[in-house]
């Protein structure tokens, strides 16, 4: 017979970044496979609301951990947390993104971005993927974006790092792969959230007309106007969770992806640029 999820990936899942958007997908989504979850953010309140609804519709166990994911204690925060508990799932969600040309951002924003979207999910693979090497089981999903895969005006230690997840994955993929570790990164495109819709409204809708095209800007434009939802996004990272290092929300971001990894670098990066451009927005306004 084959192998259940919760055989796998349980009997916990810990979701960094778990409180709403595609974090709480992800928690909701682990437990309606079974299992229980550890769930971190750093506002309380939302946090435990979230894990009481997890907990209600699942009838999983569910633990909550307000810390911030910048801390340099987060390995301890975290190991203290979860002590007890053996985790088989980890997916590392949250992220920070400074928006502004480089030079316009202050150095300390930047270097939380660091922090949150590298320095951290190294400590915390470091402190969960070998005890799942030992037991020879488990999963591990460090969720990218797009944007990993060029630089782009305005988003420079975000897509960084999201290339430092994207290809430590890839790495983490094959070492562990062979001692029964599953690990993805997944490349997550536009997608609904509670900041979305400041954004989408920002787009110029001229330039988002044309999905049925391959031509990567065009489709990656309308995808900024059809944003998937948060609940897909979870149903494809568990369905391709052991498929391979890196996955994909829908064709729609695959197309984009492939494309760009085709491309020269600078026609990659100028394409970025001009995605960027499809949006007026404020830098208030942002989202992820
Ligand atoms: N939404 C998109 O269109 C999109 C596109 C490409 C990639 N992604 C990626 O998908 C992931 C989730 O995006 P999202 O839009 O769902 O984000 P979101 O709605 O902003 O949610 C982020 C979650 O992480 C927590 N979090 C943020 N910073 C944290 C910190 N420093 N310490 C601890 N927890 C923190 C937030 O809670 P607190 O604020 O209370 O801490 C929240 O639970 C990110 O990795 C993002 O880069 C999203």
């Amino acid at each position: 017979m084959a192998e259940s999820f919760e055989d796998r990936y349980g009997p916990w899942a810990f979701v960094a970044g778990a409180s709403m958007g595609i974090g709480r997908a992800f928690a909701h989504g682990a437990a309606s496979r079974g299992l229980n979850v550890l769930m971190l953010a750093r506002g309380a309140e939302l946090l435990d609301a979230t894990a009481r609804e997890v907990a209600e519709q699942h009838g999983v166990q569910t633990r909550t951990l307000a810390a911030d994911l910048a801390s340099p204690e987060i390995g301890d925060l975290v190991a203290a947390a979860s002590d007890d508990l053996e985790i088989g799932l980890f997916v590392y969600n949250a992220a920070i993104a400074p928006h502004g040309q480089f030079v316009d951002v202050a150095l300390e924003h930047q270097l939380r971005s660091v922090a949150v979207n590298c320095a951290t999910p190294v400590m915390l693979c470091n402190l969960l993927a070998g005890k799942m090497a030992v037991r020879g089981r488990g999963g591990i999903a460090l969720i990218s974006s797009l944007g990993a895969l060029a630089g782009a005006v305005n988003f420079g230690t975000y897509n960084a790092g999201k290339a430092f997840q994207w290809i430590l994955a890839e790495t983490l993929w094959a070492e562990l792969g062979p001692r029964g570790v599953d690990v993805t990164s997944m490349l997550v495109g536009a997608t609904s959230g509670a900041n979305y819709g400041y954004f989408q409204a920002t787009l110029d809708t001229e330039l988002c007309r044309n999905g049925d095209t391959d031509d990567p800007l065009e489709r990656a434009r309308w995808r900024l106007m059809n944003p998937a939802t948060p609940a897909e996004v979870a149903e494809q990272l568990y369905r391709q969770l052991g498929d391979g290092p890196v996955c994909y929300t829908n064709a729609s971001d695959a197309l984009v992806g492939e494309a760009t990894l085709r491309m020269a670098r600078r026609d990659a990066v100028h394409m970025w640029e001009a995605l960027q451009r499809t949006s007026t927005r404020a830098p208030e306004k942002q989202a992820l």
